[in-house]
């Protein structure tokens, strides 16, 4: 397995305030290893071949994974034929829908048995642009976690109706809130794990299914006093395909993000100084 390559631009990097950077920035981190894109696909028959061809040729280094959930468009097979004519393009069939969640951890799974060093989230829709890679993964070389990020500085949306960008700021406004996370993207899904991060989250009690399983992740990662970096990025909307976000979506991220808040709000009060921590 080869190494990410270097010599991309630098990133634009935002630490959060709250991340332990002062004890990072006196850590050495490791090279990062092979990384494996993880796209999660629910009926995304007209975006796959494209997302695909764009991370194969902006980073010829990374293998791709689809996790595709059964989808009844037929996504599945154009990734198997996909798979066929690529060593680094894999497919994960799964035997229906059970949410981004449990698609993201089953790809984790199969890339962290494999040993790939990095795994990556990218949507398959084209919102996520793999010609951004580089800069994550620049960034990654001095961070355990890169969060791609419409709302730093630099970081923006392009054609999402104001209805959208209000749900997703508000959401994030409110994780960020409710579980006092130094960070301004937190349902975002756009990322770049280390698999030493991966392993350290403590995946295995993750119970999120929807979009709040990016929520749930960034949270452990800061309270695992992880380097949590994010990096600006441009999300564009998709023109192919259907959004898959729905009201069941946003109520299971609402009563979550509520009931993380205030269980770590009474742990502190019964004494304990991270309330639930996953990790040491
Ligand atoms: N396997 C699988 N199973 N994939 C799924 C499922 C599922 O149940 N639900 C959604 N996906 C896939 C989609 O096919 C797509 O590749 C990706 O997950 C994102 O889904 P979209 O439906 O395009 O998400 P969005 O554009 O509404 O939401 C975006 O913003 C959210 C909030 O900021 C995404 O970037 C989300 O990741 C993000 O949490
Ligand atoms: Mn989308």
């Amino acid at each position: 397995m080869v190494d990410i390559c270097d010599g991309h631009e630098g990133a634009a990097v935002n630490d959060g305030e709250g991340t332990r950077a002062g004890e990072a920035q006196g850590r050495r981190f490791g090279p990062l290893g092979t990384a494996l894109v993880i796209i999660p696909t629910y009926n995304e028959a007209e975006n796959i071949k494209v997302i695909v061809g764009r991370v194969r040729e902006a980073v010829p280094e990374a293998h791709v994974l689809v996790a595709d959930d059964n989808s009844p468009d037929g996504t599945g097979k154009l990734a198997d034929e996909l798979a066929a004519a690529d060593d680094q393009v894999h497919v994960l069939h799964r035997k229906g829908k059970e949410g981004l969640g449990a698609a993201y951890l089953a790809g984790f799974r199969w890339g962290m048995e494999r040993d790939y060093g990095v795994l990556i989230e990218m949507d398959a829709d084209g919102s996520h642009q793999p010609e951004e890679l580089p800069r994550l993964l620049t960034a990654l070389k001095g961070a355990d976690l890169v969060l791609g990020s419409r709302w730093v500085p630099g970081g923006r949306v392009v054609n999402w109706p104001k209805s959208r960008e209000f749900i997703s700021r508000g959401g994030s406004l409110y994780s960020r809130i409710a579980l006092d996370l130094p960070l301004r993207d937190i349902t975002g899904g756009y990322r770049a794990f280390r698999a030493e991060t991966l392993r350290g989250l403590g995946l295995d009690d993750v119970a999120s299914q929807g979009y709040c399983f990016q929520v749930d992740l960034a949270r452990r990662a800061i309270k695992a006093g992880y380097h949590v970096v994010e990096v600006p990025i441009t999300f564009v909307e998709r023109e192919l395909g259907d959004s898959k976000m729905s009201r069941d979506i946003l109520v299971e991220a609402l009563w979550r993000v509520t009931t993380w808040g205030v269980g770590e709000r009474v742990g502190k009060l019964m004494g304990g100084r991270h309330g639930d921590a996953p990790k040491p």
